[in-house]
């Protein structure tokens, strides 16, 4: 089973089974963390190595800074996860304990190749793909992995696309070039305009709800993620980051 999500999530960017949730949350847990054990490297979270993560909406103010898509309930415009980190995670899965009583919460998802197909086809498009893949762009840390008390924000840079994979969240970067709008020359705010624009319009994007039980399988590389807004606070979901196993021997 295992390899068969390897092979799908590396070729399609995505795979979902489902799972019997049926069991207490604690054994729920050990088997999610053995399934992801078995597809890639589980990762932490956090500082304090967290490997299973709760995602439910936070429901104090998160108007002032930028919190992760995991902690708020608003649209979570499509992106790949960590992308402000130095090497984001290879891959996650979410597994859904409660989907959204209220109808809302749809999944979207996007693949990179096609976003490359796209670009491909204008002479615009070219040009755009040619910056985002040469140039590198300001990626401003979330709030919540910064230390208690530290307030100055912190910034990682890197192009949005290389080899292939990308790295995209519209909000890191906004907020990065709304701190310092010398981060990126008016060429690159160009082509970053652009490229949120066919992200958002594209017609490449599927839609889809996951259901109770439904475990999913996402190449954080090679697929742009999103969801609708939702209202209901009682939806549970939980997510493991991997990295691939031989990350680290293709690394020495
Ligand atoms: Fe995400």
């Amino acid at each position: 089973m295992s390899i068969l999500i390897k092979n799908t999530i590396n070729q399609e960017g995505y795979f979902i089974t489902k799972v019997d949730i049926s069991k207490d949350l604690a054994q729920l847990k050990d088997e999610f963390l053995q399934i992801c054990g078995e597809v890639g490297t589980p990762i932490s979270h956090d500082a304090k190595g967290s490997i299973i993560w709760d995602i439910k909406a936070r429901s104090d103010d998160m108007t002032d800074g930028v919190v992760t898509f995991s902690e708020h309930n608003l649209e979570a415009d499509l992106h790949t996860d960590s992308q402000y980190s130095e090497y984001p995670e290879d891959y996650f899965a979410l597994l859904t304990l409660k989907k959204a009583a209220c109808g809302g919460g749809i999944s979207y998802i996007l693949k990179v190749e096609d976003i490359i197909k796209e670009l491909g086809e204008t002479e615009k498009g070219r040009e755009v793909l040619e910056i985002i893949q040469t140039t590198e762009y300001p990626f401003i840390v979330p709030n919540v992995f910064k230390m208690k008390g530290e307030t100055e924000p912190e910034f990682n840079f890197g192009p949005i696309l290389k080899n292939g994979e990308m790295r995209f969240r519209v909000d890191t970067i906004q907020k990065a070039l709304d701190y310092n709008p010398d981060f990126c020359t008016e060429q690159q705010k160009e082509a970053f305009d652009y490229l949120v624009n066919l992200v958002r319009t594209t017609k490449y994007t599927k839609k889809f709800f996951l259901e109770d039980g439904d475990l999913i399988f996402i190449n954080n590389k090679t697929l742009l993620h999103g969801r609708g807004s939702f209202t209901d606070s009682n939806r549970h979901l939980l997510r493991i980051r991997m990295n691939k196993h031989d990350k680290q021997l293709k690394l020495a």
